[in-house]
């Protein structure tokens, strides 16, 4: 059994204890003083403006919808981060495009195109909206919503989301 500790185990011991007692809060400050600067001055993935990068459309087929996925900016007070997000987009023979956003407007499930019935069509409670966003059958009662949208050369935008009107 050892009973004695040399007077160097002790100097090691308040040695590590000191370094510890001073090594913790400069850890933990360097670690928040890292993320305050990742937070202000880190690249931003989105753009602060509240519109969406969704991409090239410019292969996409005209007349016939397209799901686009896209990180979508989100504005939560001072911050702006991304959050995947989808929608249906569609381009008619005019070149004018459509982003529907993608769950049905009934109680919210994402729908799908069927390329058979020529519409969208809703696997929870049977709605069916056309190609425009209309709906054909309920029980939803009304149209699909829509993102608001702008094109840059071959880039679409999408910005907020207008809410449809009920029947
Ligand atoms: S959620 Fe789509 S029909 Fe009910």
């Amino acid at each position: 059994m050892r009973t004695t500790e040399t007077h160097t185990d002790k100097l090691d011991r308040r040695d590590l204890m000191k370094r510890a007692i001073y090594g913790i809060p400069l850890l933990i400050g360097g670690t928040i003083t890292a993320c305050v600067g990742n937070y202000l001055f880190g690249k931003q993935k989105v753009p602060a403006s509240g519109w969406s990068d969704a991409g090239d459309i410019s292969g996409l087929q005209r007349g016939k919808p397209h799901q686009i996925r896209f990180d979508k900016a989100v504005v939560d007070g001072w911050t702006v981060r991304a959050q995947e997000s989808s929608a249906w987009v569609v381009i008619d023979d005019k070149q004018k495009v459509t982003a529907f956003v993608p769950v049905c407007t009934h109680l919210g499930c994402a729908y799908g195109w069927r390329q058979d019935k020529r519409a969208f069509v809703c696997p929870c409670h049977g709605s069916v909206f056309s190609l425009q966003g209309d709906v054909i059958t309920g029980p939803a009662n009304r149209a699909l919503d829509r993102f608001e949208t702008k094109v840059e050369g071959n880039r679409l935008w999408l910005g907020s989301v207008t809410t449809s009107e009920g029947a």
